[in-house]
C-alpha cells in the first residue's frame, strides 16, 4: 500500500492517532509528497510545538494560507489553524447584521466560551476543513488532527456543537422575551448583582445579550455542523491512522479503527511510524563478517548491540503483525522507520517520502 494510492480520487485526508506518534509530521510529508507529484495541496495543522510550522516557513499563528516553496509541478500550502479566529469568522458569517456580530464578539461570555468549550479546537479544525472544501481551490486537503487527550474527540466535535446549540437550557434562554433568565430565580439574580458590585462586570446583562444574539445564529450553526459531519463520512474523504509500533499505540490504533467502522467513516490505511529500522530494512547483517572485520572484542560488542536491536525489531514486527491481522487483507500497514534525525524540515519530510510512497509496503520479514 502506498499513500499515493490511498488518496487517489480523494479530496480530504485526515491523519488521526494518539499524541506524539507523528501525525503532524506524516500529514506534512504526505502533503509535500502529493504536491511534488503535481497536486495543489493544503495541509491544515494545529501544532502547538510550532517546530514543523517553522520548518515549513510559516509565520506566526493565523488562519491564512501560506505557500511553501517546493520542487515539482504542484503547490503546497499550509495553514496553522487558530481555533479562536475560526470561531470569530464563523460568528461573522452567521451574524444577521453588524450589530449582532459586534455584540457577540465583544461579549465576555462568548470570549470565554470560544476559548473554553470542550472540543472547540477540534470543532474549529473541522469547520475550517469544511470551508476550504466548499471553496474547491485545492485538489487535496490534508488535516493534521489536534493533539487532544482523546484521539477520538474530534470525531464528535461537529455533533457536540449542534448538541450545545440544541441543548434545552440554551433553548430556554432563546425563547422570546427571554423568560429563560427567570429560571435562575431571585437568589441567582442577587448573586449576580452582588458580583456586579464587587467586580463591576454585569454578568447577567452579558448572558442575556449573548444568548439573545446567539439565538439568531443557532440555525446556521446547527446546519453547518451537520454538513461538516457528513463531509467526514463522504467517500471523497479518507482516514489515515498514524501509530507507533509500541504496544499501547497499536492498541489505540485498533480501537480507533473499530470506531471508524462503527460510525461508517471511511478508513483508508495505517502508517506505523518510527519503526526500528531493522524491522523495515530487511538487510541481513553478517555477524561472522563483523568479527573478521573488527576483531573479536569489538566484533562481539557490535554483535551484542545488534541482538538488542534485533529484539526491538522483533517486538515491532510482532505488534505490526497484530495490527495487520486486525485490519485484514487489503490494508497492509505502511512502515516508516525511525529516522536518524528528528524530522523538522523539508529534507526530513522528503526522507519519509520513500517509505510513504513506496510502490508496496516493505514487507516485514
Ligand atoms: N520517522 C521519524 N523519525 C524520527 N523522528 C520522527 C519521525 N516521525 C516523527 N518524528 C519526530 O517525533 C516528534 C513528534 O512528531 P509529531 O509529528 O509532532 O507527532 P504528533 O503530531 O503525532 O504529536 C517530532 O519531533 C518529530 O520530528
Ligand atoms: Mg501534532
Amino acid at each position: 500500500m502506498s499513500v499515493a494510492r490511498l488518496v487517489e480520487r480523494k479530496e480530504i485526508l485526515i491523519c488521526a492517532g494518539a499524541g506524539g506518534v507523528g501525525k503532524t509530521t506524516t500529514a506534512a510529508a504526505v502533503a509535500l509528497g502529493m504536491a511534488q507529484r503535481g497536486l495543489k495541496v493544503a495541509v491544515l495543522t494545529i501544532d502547538p510545538a510550532r517546530r514543523l510550522a517553522d520548518s515549513l516557513g510559516l509565520p506566526e499563528l493565523g488562519n491564512e494560507e501560506h505557500q511553501v516553496e517546493i520542487e515539482g509541478s504542484g503547490e503546497l500550502w499550509a495553514l496553522m489553524l487558530d481555533p479562536k479566529r475560526t470561531f470569530d469568522d464563523l460568528i461573522e458569517r452567521h451574524a444577521p447584521d453588524d450589530r449582532t456580530r459586534d455584540a457577540v464578539l465583544s461579549n465576555r461570555i462568548y470570549q470565554e466560551l470560544s476559548n473554553a468549550v470542550a472540543g472547540s479546537q477540534e470543532y474549529m479544525a473541522m469547520e475550517k476543513l469544511y470551508e476550504l472544501h466548499q471553496e474547491e481551490r485545492y485538489d487535496l486537503l490534508v488535516l493534521d488532527t489536534p493533539p487532544s487527550r482523546n484521539a477520538l474527540d474530534f470525531l464528535d466535535a461537529p455533533e457536540r456543537l449542534s448538541r450545545f446549540v440544541d441543548s434545552r437550557s440554551l433553548q430556554l434562554f432563546l425563547r422570546p422575551g427571554r423568560l429563560g433568565l427567570k429560571v435562575f430565580g431571585r437568589g441567582t439574580g442577587m448573586l449576580f448583582s452582588v458580583l456586579q458590585k464587587v467586580t463591576g462586570v454585569d454578568l447577567l446583562q452579558d448572558l442575556s445579550e449573548f444568548f439573545a444574539s446567539f439565538g439568531d445564529m443557532a440555525e446556521g450553526f446547527r446546519e453547518r455542523a451537520a454538513r461538516t459531519g457528513e463531509l467526514l463520512a463522504d467517500r471523497r474523504t479518507t482516514f489515515l491512522l498514524v501509530t507507533s509500533p509500541r504496544r499501547h499505540a497499536i492498541d489505540e490504533a485498533i480501537f480507533f479503527h473499530r470506531r471508524l467502522r462503527e460510525r461508517e467513516l471511511p478508513f483508508g490505511g495505517v502508517v506505523v511510524n518510527r519503526m526500528s529500522s531493522l524491522a523495515v530494512e530487511s538487510e541481513e547483517v553478517d555477524v561472522a563478517e563483523l568479527v573478521t572485520l573488527l576483531g573479536a572484542q569489538l566484533g562481539r560488542k557490535v554483535a551484542g548491540n545488534l541482538e538488542d536491536y534485533e529484539a526491538i525489531a522483533a517486538r515491532d514486527r510482532k505488534n505490526v503483525a497484530r495490527l495487520a491481522r486486525e485490519l485484514g487483507a487489503g490494508a497492509a500497514p505502511i512502515l516508516v522507520p525511525h529516522l536518524e534525525d528528528d524530522v523538522h524540515d523539508l529534507r526530513g519530510l522528503e526522507q519519509m517520502d520513500e517509505y510513504l510512497f513506496a510502490a508496496e509496503a516493505v514487507p516485514a520479514p
